[in-house]
């Protein structure tokens, strides 16, 4: 039976939970296990994933797991495979398809994602191993002069082609177009480039007739620039952030996610929860952060067997608090 991608893109926007994006690619993953101490090798990886996917009681709060497609090959210590031990839990498994980004010729700076080629067939070994959503992420960079038209429009022309293939194989595509944290700019500066990148990325999926109630939007938050000097305010962040969503993704979207982008655990839930309080929204809102998600918990964990339980506890907290987030009822006194 052919699965209904609006019914998944509907449960995966269930409250009050939201999807972990345990993807890391190879290089990523370096970053996360090199700062607690812990070896770069594809074993300790499998652990960390496992400390993850294992953790009962997360499936309280998530409705899907982002894997790294060779994640959806890999198993527990007990043998069980990730994906089965996350359906298991109730939990759907999603899969990251782009396989990166690189320079744009002519366009200093700027970078456009790549992965279209041999998708299709990916798509088939990926859902047969247990997929029912998937991700890809462009990178949009702000700086002097940039974004440029150009890559705005190359990168949405990806994403939508990229959207189109994943509904025929019946899963359901997220488009993650990241705008960056990086930079020097303003608040306003960081609301106009996203609502410039959704507004384009949005008119190019509706020409390929992209399903739109059948996708999921994962976005950045507006926010100035990490290097600026200017604090998070979390009203600030949740007036600029809504509104260039309400701009420009569409109500028929069947949902948003937001990326946490390198802000704190704790700013993220805060802004999220700015943000879903901010009014009514015509789409469902929640997280689906990887950094702001695991960092607590791994510095705890730090590769040893011993801790594992108290960092899935971290973990459980951090997750608790994210779902409170999506439904605009975190304060910062449940940081205690
Ligand atoms: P962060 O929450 O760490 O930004 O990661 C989300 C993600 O999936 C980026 O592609």
């Amino acid at each position: 039976m052919i699965p209904d991608i609006q019914k998944i893109a509907r449960d995966l926007m269930v409250s009050p939970k939201g999807i972990l994006a345990a993807d890391e690619s190879e290089s990523t993953m370096k970053t996360r296990l090199d700062p607690i101490g812990v070896a770069h090798t594809t074993e300790n990886a499998r652990r960390m994933r496992e400390l993850f996917f294992g953790t009962p009681g997360a499936e309280e709060y998530l409705t899907g797991v982002i894997l790294y497609e060779s994640s959806l090959e890999e198993k527990m210590a007990d043998g069980t495979s990730f994906p089965h031990v996350l359906e298991q839990k109730g939990i759907i498994p999603g899969v990251k398809v782009d396989i990166g980004h690189r320079d744009l010729p002519n366009f200093p700076d700027e970078r456009l994602s790549y992965g279209l080629d041999a998708l299709e067939a990916r798509l088939e070994h990926f859902y047969s191993l247990g997929a029912r959503f998937t991700k890809w992420r462009s990178v949009i960079r702000i700086g002097d002069n940039i974004p440029s038209d150009a890559v705005l429009s190359a990168n949405a022309h990806v994403l939508a082609h990229y959207a189109a293939l994943v509904q025929a194989h019946h899963m359901v595509p997220i488009v993650e177009p990241e705008v960056l944290y990086d930079g020097t700019h303003t608040i306003e500066r960081s609301r106009d480039v996203l609502e410039r990148t959704l507004a384009v990325l949005f008119e190019t999926l509706r020409a390929y007739r992209v399903a739109l109630p059948g996708l999921i939007l994962k976005t950045s938050m507006a926010l100035p620039g990490r290097e600026s000097g200017t604090p998070l305010h979390a009203p600030d962040v949740a007036r600029e952030t809504v509104a260039a969503l309400t701009a420009a993704v569409p109500k028929e979207t069947a949902g948003v996610v937001f990326l946490s982008g390198g802000q704190t655990p704790a700013q993220s839930t805060e802004n999220l929860s700015c943000i879903a309080s901010h009014g009514t929204l015509p789409w469902p809102v929640t997280f689906s952060y990887s950094r702001a998600l695991e960092e607590e918990a791994l510095r705890v964990w730090g590769g040893r067997d011993d801790r594992v339980r108290e960092a899935r506890d971290v973990y459980l907290k951090r997750l608790k608090l994210v779902a409170a987030a999506r439904n605009g009822s975190y304060h910062k006194e449940m940081e205690r």
